[in-house]
């Protein structure tokens, strides 16, 4: 997500501190929550808009909505704030990148990893990049729960071919997929990000797999 800079973005995060995780983190992320509960992490959350939605719609987890852009968090910040007139206590952003989710994410930690809308990194030399590149699922084994479940959506065919292979390489298992989400039973719950009303607008079809580790 290219996004112009944000003026005075550093003091409008700090604005939000409240809801933000200081990178690096300096104590458990777990206990940047009040209530202990079930931890899901979102990777590349863009704008906010299916983080916000997600945990205003449910109550059973505490999420982590990861962004390496600051200036695109700046924005999801703002929102989650202006979202509730209390703090919300199941959401909380964490400006990182996924290169270094090990360094931040405590071992067996996460029940759920939702990867949305993933920069798809077409060339070439650049596959390495790919949040669904075997470095990336080695880190997500770590971090997950045995058990736990990674849910990828894209609008992008060879990102999503690529993972699929990625996934089998990695001998995990594909519980659920599909190549046009929104005519499918997985659209049952979806909750639609700022990069898929885009493209469901454009008539585009969406792909999802749900991927047990
Ligand atoms: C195409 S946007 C999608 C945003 C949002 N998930 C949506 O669906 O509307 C991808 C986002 O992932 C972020 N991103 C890409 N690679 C990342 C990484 N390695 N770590 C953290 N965030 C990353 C980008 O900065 C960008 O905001």
């Amino acid at each position: 997500m290219r996004m112009r800079k944000k003026k005075h973005g550093a003091e409008r995060i700090a604005a939000c501190a409240e809801l933000l995780i200081p990178c690096p983190p300096e104590k458990d992320i777990r206990e940047y929550f009040e209530s202990e509960r079930p931890l899901h992490l979102e990777i590349g959350c863009g704008k906010g808009g299916f983080a916000c939605d997600l945990t205003s719609r449910e109550h059973g987890f505490n999420l982590v909505a990861m962004e390496r852009s600051s200036d695109a968090a700046c924005v999801a910040l703002e929102r989650a704030k202006a979202s509730s007139d209390t703090r919300p206590d199941n959401l909380r952003f964490f400006i990182a990148n996924a290169e270094h989710l090990t360094d931040y994410i405590p071992e067996k930690s996460v029940e759920c990893i939702y990867l949305n809308f993933s920069d798809p990194w077409p060339k070439k030399g650049y596959y390495k990049r790919r949040l669904t590149y075997t470095a990336f699922l080695e880190q997500y084994r770590k971090i997950l729960v045995p058990g736990g479940m990674l849910k990828q959506k894209t609008d992008n065919q060879g990102l999503f071919e690529f993972s699929l292979e990625q996934f089998a390489a990695a001998g995990l298992t594909v519980e659920r997929v599909t190549y046009d989400l929104h005519n499918s039973d997985m659209a049952e719950g979806n909750v639609v990000t700022e990069y898929e009303s885009l493209f469901v607008s454009q008539g585009k079809p969406i792909y999802s797999a749900w991927v047990r580790f």
